[in-house]
């Protein structure tokens, strides 16, 4: 079950960060490959923006792809020494403004001033308390066209009601929270009149389990409104291996 102070030992001072997060995009063939080819067609509609804000960016992996799609780019991280080699990184971008939290809050952003919120590889390790904390506010930090897309876990759906525990023939590999469900986020998005418009269950790094969700939200009544659509996607990864593939084919 992470916590809010586990994410800020391992982030803050136990993980090393040995190329700044882009470590973790080599099953896609790098960095460029997995923005292309699995971020950016699921959020292309809803950029450029006026404003972006960015939760949890870590190192900037996805922030250096963000900054190119808005006039003025807020990123909000639990870890100081994240935030630090953001600013470092990005020094020369005068459109990115900075802040570290205390894992929830999001009190320094103007109210009705985000149109769009991004969070992709970070959020999957937080459990449902914090995903409700940030959508309550969400929905007052929005414009009313306001878009979000946050990657969350979705293994809850695994737990056994009677134990409270997942059940042994399923491993969370990836460390993911037990608490959160793409159902749960649809509920937590409804409670502060919000809406899904879309949520894709897929399978992390595994065969087996549709262990997060990447849902896209928006405020009720917003220009984006619609029913929920649902794509339970159990062929995630051979996205990936098929990217990767292709980065050998056309990368030096
Ligand atoms: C695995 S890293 C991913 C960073 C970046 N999104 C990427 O994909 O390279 C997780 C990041 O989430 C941040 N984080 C974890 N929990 C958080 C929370 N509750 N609020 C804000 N940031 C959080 C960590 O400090 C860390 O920077």
């Amino acid at each position: 079950m992470p916590t809010i102070e586990q994410n800020l030992q391992i982030w803050d001072r136990k993980y090393e960060w040995p190329q700044g997060g882009e470590e973790w995009s080599s099953a896609w063939g790098g960095v460029e490959a997995q923005w292309y080819g699995t971020i950016f067609p699921r959020i292309h509609s809803f950029v450029p923006v006026s404003t972006i804000l960015e939760i949890a960016p870590g190192y900037g992996r996805w922030t250096q792809m963000l900054k190119q799609l808005c006039e003025h780019l807020v990123v909000v991280d639990l870890s100081e020494s994240c935030i630090t080699a953001c600013k470092q990184h990005f020094a020369s971008d005068t459109h990115i403004t900075y802040h570290v939290n205390d894992g929830k809050s999001l009190a320094m952003i103007p109210d009705r001033s985000v149109d769009f919120v991004f969070t992709f590889d970070s959020l999957v390790h937080v459990e449902g308390d914090v995903i409700e904390a940030y959508l309550t506010q969400l929905a007052r930090k929005f414009t009313p066209d306001g878009v979000g897309f946050i990657h969350h876990s979705n293994v809850g759906a695994y737990v056994d009601d009677s134990t409270g525990m997942l059940p042994s023939y399923i491993k969370n590999e990836h460390w993911r929270a037990e608490s959160m469900t793409a159902r749960h986020f649809k509920k937590l998005c409804s409670a502060v009149d919000l809406q899904c418009i879309s949520q894709e269950l897929i399978n992390w790094g595994t065969d087996v389990v549709l262990n997060d969700c990447f849902s896209v939200f928006t405020p009720l009544g917003s220009a984006w409104a619609r029913t929920n659509r649902v794509f339970v996607n159990k062929r995630f990864m051979d996205e990936a291996n098929y990217l990767f593939r292709m980065m050998q084919m056309y990368t030096a």
